[in-house]
């Protein structure tokens, strides 16, 4: 498959041998339509790994819907997605975290009514050693529990004190930072967020942040959904332009300034060179 090209001269030296390897994630001419509304319009995606790739638009550009049909969430009406250089046909969430995609969707994805840890570990249980596990599927809560409080500790997420907590008694803040830290924990190739900081008070929003920077730097690759300009500039990589249902263009925070990319976002202004 051909590389999409890239800005390449708007990325920092530092950083260009990232994208002399094959993209980990692909998309091509990704079409998917609800009735008569147009979804996505035939979107080409390339996402390498150690880099944040940020997805913004106005609302109703199809941001959420073109990472649901990277994850499994939706299955586009045609083309094509590879990961790894090899296609992949994700017909539910669960196939894709199986390929190593975790994601964060929009709408959030903790159960209330369970634990910290039972949400961690949440499709991915792990059962009790020797005939406890294997003949009366017996969870080892206690191995959960220790291992959750590890992964929320090692993303920095110290104000959650007791695993054993449900979720529901969580802040708002702290239940996104639990499902930040879920995909985090368990992303082995890609981490999709849709809007993490969007809930998320100033220090929190920092913790996500520096939770997605250690991601990269771990050299996972990172789809970031997010309307705050200010958040994207700091951490993208690059940036994808979503607008109505299409690609309308992708820069870099070097290339283009916070407002030309809004101007692009709203159509006020087209990407030329
Ligand atoms: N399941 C669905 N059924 C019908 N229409 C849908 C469905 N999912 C998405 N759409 C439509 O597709 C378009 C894109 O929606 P999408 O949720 O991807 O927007 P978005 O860019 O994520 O917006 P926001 O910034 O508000 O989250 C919208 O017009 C939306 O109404
Ligand atoms: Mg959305």
């Amino acid at each position: 498959m051909e590389k999409l090209p890239l800005a390449v001269d708007h990325i920092p030296e530092a950083k260009r041998h990232i994208y002399d390897a094959e993209p980990v994630l692909s998309a091509r001419e990704l079409v998917i339509t609800f009735g008569r509304v147009v979804g996505l319009d035939g979107v080409n995606l390339d996402l390498y790994k150690g880099e944040v790739l940020a997805v913004i638009g106005d609302n109703g550009a199809g941001k959420s819907t073109l990472i649901k049909c990277l994850t499994g969430a939706y299955v586009p009406d045609s083309g094509s997605i590879r990961l790894e250089g090899s296609p992949v046909t994700f017909r539910r969430p669960q196939d894709a975290r199986e390929a190593g995609i975790e994601t964060v969707y929009q709408q959030l994805a903790v159960i209330p009514a369970l634990d910290i840890a039972s949400n961690l570990y949440l499709g991915r249980e792990t059962r009790r050693k020797g005939v406890l596990g294997s003949v009366f599927r017996m969870l080892d809560k206690g191995g959960m529990e220790r291992e959750a409080g590890q992964s929320v500790q090692d993303l920095g997420i110290q104000t959650i004190q007791n695993m054993g907590q449900a979720v529901e008694t969580l802040s708002g803040g702290q239940r996104q930072a639990v499902a930040v830290a879920r995909a985090a924990a368990f992303g082995s190739k890609v981490v999709v967020l849709d809007e993490p900081t969007a809930a998320l008070g100033v220090k929190e929003s920092g913790m996500v942040l520096d939770m997605v920077k250690q991601l990269r730097d771990n050299g996972l690759a990172v789809i970031l959904i997010s309307h705050n300009m200010p958040h994207v500039w700091d951490v993208a990589d690059r940036i994808h332009i979503q607008r109505l249902g299409g690609c309308a263009g992708v820069i870099t925070p070097q290339s283009h300034d916070m407002g030309e990319g809004v101007a692009i976002m709203t159509g006020a202004k087209t990407l030329s060179g």
